[in-house]
């Protein structure tokens, strides 16, 4: 694998259009075997919400973690668009007005505000099980132990001990749930708190890499390790750019978390700290991957990208 500083944009963009044409072929409009017919406004609802140009890091993850196993492309683009449709259902139900209310996203209207909350919350329930369809599928992978291994996975990342907790423990973090008084977190249970709600589908990521690549026990604990530091780095980026940045150049809403009283490492530790810390993230994640040598380039450059994105 080449090592030019180009090689992380270049292969992101790759994954991201990949991505972006698998997801809109597996939402077609022809319903599938079990299926009895899909409906139209739901359907776009769902395209809206996936189809929307976002990053696409994630898969990203599962691509470039899968390449140092060599596992066929389409296979990890698959688990990728899995991890997808659970992070865009996250979105589209983290930005609904009993949560965080947002009006942006992707620099579009939010799902509820371009349909309407209903479609919105169905259009989320839609993408969530979406995901464990397309797992279950043999173009995934032809061992039906390695795909029940990651609807395993997916499960434990996506739910109640994972994203769908820590949106809980963000949203308690507010005061919502105790008679309106802000619950006070230390620099531990935001940490925990971020590694659930974000780190945990980064984990994913990159243990689906792993698995689909059948991966030895040392090899797997190196890159669940890589993924729970990305993701803490990743959610440190995105409160800190929360504070500087805007909503031009986000595509979503800017300057909300501290009014709304989310529990953030930048409110814990101040933002130099907190930069500290993001810096230190990046070095942790490049370390975990020293095992792989060179065949990891592009996964170390893409930690770095963590730290420096600017949306
Ligand atoms: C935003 O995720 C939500 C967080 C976990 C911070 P991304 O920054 O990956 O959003 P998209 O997918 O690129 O829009
Ligand atoms: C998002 O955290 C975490 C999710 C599970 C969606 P945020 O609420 O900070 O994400 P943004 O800033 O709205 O993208
Ligand atoms: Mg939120
Ligand atoms: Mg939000
Ligand atoms: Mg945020």
């Amino acid at each position: 694998m080449s090592s030019s500083p180009d090689t992380f944009l270049t292969q992101l963009s790759a994954v991201a259009s990949e991505t972006e044409a698998l997801i809109g072929h597996l939402l077609a409009a022809q319903s599938l075997d079990g299926e009895r017919a899909r409906p139209q406004r739901l359907l776009n609802a769902m395209r809206y919400a996936s189809l929307n140009g976002g990053k696409r890091f994630r898969p990203f993850l599962v691509v470039a973690s899968a390449a140092l196993f060599n596992v066929p492309r389409q296979r990890a683009l698959m688990a990728g668009a899995a991890l997808e449709c659970v992070h865009c259902y996250s979105l589209v139900h983290d930005d609904l007005p009993a949560m965080d209310d947002d009006d942006l996203r992707r620099g579009q209207p939010t799902a509820h505000k371009k349909f309407d909350e209903a479609t919105a919350i169905l259009a989320g329930d839609g993408l969530l099980t979406f995901a464990f369809d397309i797992l279950a599928r043999p173009e995934t992978h032809p061992d039906a132990a390695v795909r029940v291994e990651l609807v395993l996975a997916l499960a434990r990342a996506a739910g109640l001990g994972g994203m769908v907790g820590g949106q809980m423990l963000d949203l308690a973090a507010e005061g919502r749930f105790d008679g309106g008084k802000p619950k006070s977190f230390d620099e531990a249970g935001v940490a925990t708190l971020q590694a659930m709600k974000t780190g945990a589908l980064f984990r994913f990521a990159c243990d689906a890499g792993a698995i689909l690549g059948q991966a030895n026990a040392a090899q797997r604990a190196a890159l669940a390790q890589f993924g729970s530091v990305v993701g803490q780095a990743f959610q440190i980026a995105d409160d800190l750019l929360d504070v500087e940045s805007d909503a031009a150049t986000l595509g979503k809403a800017a300057g909300k978390d501290a009014e709304a009283g989310k529990a953030t490492l930048v409110g814990v530790l101040g933002m130099a700290k907190a930069k500290d810390r993001l810096h230190a993230l990046v070095a942790q994640a490049e370390a975990a991957l020293a095992s792989f040598g060179a065949s990891a380039t592009v996964l170390k450059q893409a930690a770095h990208f963590v730290a420096d994105r600017k949306s």
